[in-house]
């Protein structure tokens, strides 16, 4: 199996930011599951949501994140938020890559999130819809994650250098 690092974790906790950076850093394939979603189907997140459904897009966040974790390149891959939801996943996280939890308190979340985008599921009241959020996935993101880092006082780079520390991986190619 490849080396892979999955980064899972509420929206706003980083996951692109400090995927990118991560893979900079050791080298690697950076995969995006928001961004293969789009790239695959040809719509926006929030044209999925608007056309078949939360239904829809779980069903090609899905089927992108199997595809991610069968590269065979060693890879970052930022699963977007939602990807632990569906059991099935989960079960693929635990046995196909070492996964890390951006974890955040959802004030930490809210402050970071900008209006507007790619997260439908947010509507008016980010800050509530984030802590609900929150409440249901927390108990998911610990049984996936292999380790977890807490993002609220740190910057992308502090993140990165924390997952590295944490996971002893090096670069692998020049
Ligand atoms: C979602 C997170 C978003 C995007 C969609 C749904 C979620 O991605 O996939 O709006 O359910 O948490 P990010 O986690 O990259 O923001």
């Amino acid at each position: 199996m490849a080396d892979r690092l999955v980064l899972v974790g509420m929206m706003g906790s980083g996951k692109s930011t400090v995927g990118r950076q991560l893979a900079a850093r050791l080298g690697w394939a950076f995969l995006d599951s928001d961004a293969m979603v789009v790239a695959s189907t040809g719509s926006t997140v929030a044209e999925l949501f608007g056309s078949g459904g939360e239904d829809a897009f779980r069903a090609e966040e899905s089927r992108v994140l199997a595809e991610a974790l069968a590269s065979d390149t060693p890879a970052v891959v930022s699963a977007a938020g939602g990807s632990v939801l569906a059991e099935a996943n989960r079960a693929l996280l635990a046995t196909q890559a070492i996964v890390v939890w951006l974890r955040a308190q959802p004030s930490t979340l809210a402050s970071r999130i900008r209006p507007g985008g790619h997260r439908p599921l947010l509507g008016d009241d980010h800050a509530g819809a984030l802590a609900e959020l929150d409440a249901v996935r927390r108990p998911l993101y610990e049984e996936v994650a292999d380790v977890v880092v807490d993002v609220d006082d740190l910057d992308a780079p502090q993140v990165v250098d924390r997952i590295l520390a944490l996971t002893a991986f090096e670069r692998s190619r020049p």
